[in-house]
């Protein structure tokens, strides 16, 4: 083994020199770091990172199976709330435009010439309009011949009375009220006559009958020209 302490000899090629510095570095790269994960920013406005979520997802209980509702699914349902409501306040305001009709029968209203009825009660207006349609020789109040017209409401409750042409009389079904072929009240709790309503000829010949005019016995009122039409 050679003696490092001693000099070289002259001509001998210098040893190398021994440097106290540490040896460089190897000049291979670094291995890589695994990317970072982009940041992201929550619904809250908070950033965060994959790994954060990926945290908060590990600490949902396992047996948890219910959907996490992304902001599109919570848009989509605030439109398809909206979209019902303004359907309904359509819909309502369509049934406002277009209200119920109530077909009541006009109050004025021709029956048809004197010579189409014979002497007694004529029905065929009861169910229609309201009324029966009376032919006499000789009325009671006017004592003259010609038509009067009762009104088909029981003057008890409102009902309306039964014609019985046996027994020449209107009955009611709900208490038994009987009415005369006049209108005169004789049985029951009806408190007086069935009412008249205003019969004239109009100028066509036609009986008319006017339903908004009414006569009441008790009042005096069946003495009123317009509450007998005479023939
Ligand atoms: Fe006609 Fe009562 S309603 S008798």
């Amino acid at each position: 083994m050679a003696d490092e302490t001693k000099p070289p000899a002259p001509g001998a090629p210098a040893p190398p020199v021994a440097s106290s510095a540490p040896p460089a570095a190897p000049a291979a790269a670094p291995p890589a770091k695994p990317a970072a994960a982009a940041p992201a920013v929550n619904l809250a406005g908070k950033t965060t990172t994959a790994a954060a979520g990926a945290a908060k997802v590990s600490t949902r209980d396992p047996d948890d199976t219910s959907p996490l509702v992304s902001r599109r699914a919570w848009l989509a349902m605030a439109w398809g709330a909206f979209t019902a409501a303004s359907a309904a306040a359509l819909a309502a305001t369509g049934r406002f435009m277009f209200p119920n009709v109530l077909n009541e029968p006009p109050q004025q209203f021709k029956v048809g010439l004197p010579s189409d009825f014979g002497l007694g009660v004529d029905e065929r207006y009861k169910e229609s309009n309201g009324v029966w349609i009376v032919r006499t020789n000789d009325d009671l109040v006017q004592r003259a011949s010609g038509f009067y017209v009762l009104n088909t409401t029981c003057t008890h409750l409102g009902c309306t009375p039964n014609y019985l042409a046996a027994e020449l009389k209107f009955k009611c079904p709900c208490h038994g009220s009987g009415f005369r072929t006049t209108g005169i009240n004789f049985e029951g709790p009806a408190p007086r006559p069935l009412e008249r309503n205003r019969i004239v000829l109009a100028e066509d010949g036609q009986i008319l009958i006017d339903k908004s005019r009414k006569f009441q016995y008790e009042l005096g009122q069946w003495i009123d020209p317009e509450a007998f039409l005479r023939i």
